[in-house]
């Protein structure tokens, strides 16, 4: 960009206003078939997850923090889902793939967000977890109302401040020509394929702040479990054991598919990135964990699958 008024705009840097989201089009053929996918994967994710949020709220057996904190995630897979999606069909659906900075700028900022209340929701479920299993007798005490909408709280607003910093120093990079976002939506990697220029200092940040909201919440989890699994061991009797063990192996479940597909995505180095391997992994956290979540949940624990069951049978009935 030019420093004064006097320096005529260099022509090969004239200021991109959008880019063009290429989404699947180097599949054509494909197109209705992925339409038709997409759409199934994202009602089936929306239906899953709008029934755990349900009956965690209603039903009355399951009035306790580890499944308020599950119908905050639930919730949170409804609006994370809707990020991506609903655009992406859209653009299955029409030539014009156009999507103006502003808009992408919003995306990307509002899936960062989400993603860091990913993070800290599955960290605070790790954590009333522990204390329930290790420190039985002071759970009522510990994880008490308070403590768990301050928590549920705190996930939802930290991502908040950090992300407007980051989307918008990313934004105010240099962009020219070249606006063909090779990925299905506003993620940062892709994006930062397009900046011309120098990208260092910006990836330096992208690490800081992915220690912080994703490797720290990563590591105490693993914390939590392994002393979770320890305390489970030294359980004498062996039904004991595996009930200990059912109420958080269907989080251990959620928590390996989401940190796993995350981690493979950001985390790998630049060398190995290629478009295609990296929207087909995107495919894994933007859609397909947020729909086999409430599955998990469903299938390995008995109190959601009871409410579940009961639920169902009550709009059958009437
Ligand atoms: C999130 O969790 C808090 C505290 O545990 C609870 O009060 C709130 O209702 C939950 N929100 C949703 C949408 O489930």
């Amino acid at each position: 960009m030019g420093s004064t008024g006097q320096n005529p705009p260099q022509r090969n840097q004239t200021a991109l206003v959008e880019f063009i989201l290429l989404g699947f089009s180097d599949v054509p053929s494909l197109q209705g078939f992925l339409f038709g996918l997409f759409l199934v994967m994202y009602v089936m994710a929306l239906v899953g997850n709008s029934l755990i949020l349900i009956i965690t709220k209603t039903d009355p057996s399951l009035q306790m923090p580890m499944y308020l904190f599950l119908g905050n995630f639930s919730f949170l897979e409804i609006c994370y889902v809707s990020v991506t999606i609903p655009r992406l069909l859209e653009d299955l659906h029409r030539q014009n793939r156009s999507i103006s900075f502003l808009a992408c700028a919003t995306q990307m900022y509002v899936f960062l967000v989400l993603g860091v209340t990913e993070c800290f929701i599955l960290t605070a479920m790790a954590y009333d977890r522990y204390v329930a299993i290790c420190n039985p007798l002071l759970y009522p005490v510990i994880m008490n109302n308070k403590l768990s909408s301050q928590l549920a709280g705190g996930c939802w607003i930290s991502g908040v401040p950090v992300h407007i910093g980051f989307t918008y120093s990313i934004f105010s990079l240099p962009f020219c020509g070249h606006n063909q976002l090779n990925h299905f939506f506003c993620d940062v990697p892709p994006v930062l394929t397009l900046v011309c220029g120098d990208t260092f200092l910006i990836e330096m940040l992208i690490y800081v702040i992915a220690l912080l909201v994703v490797t720290v919440p990563f590591m105490l989890i693993v914390g939590s479990y392994v002393k979770i699994i320890s305390t489970i061991m030294k359980l004498p009797s062996t039904t004991g054991r595996a009930k200990a063990f059912s109420t958080c192996s269907s989080h251990l479940m959620v928590v390996a598919l989401f940190f796993g597909s995350g981690i493979i995505t950001y985390l790998r180095p630049k060398s190995s990135h290629s478009p295609k391997t990296d929207k087909f992994l995107s495919l894994f956290y933007t859609i397909v964990t947020p729909m086999f979540n409430p599955m998990i949940y469903c299938l390995r624990n008995k109190d959601v699958m009871v409410a579940l069951k009961k639920f169902l049978l009550k709009w059958i009935v009437l």
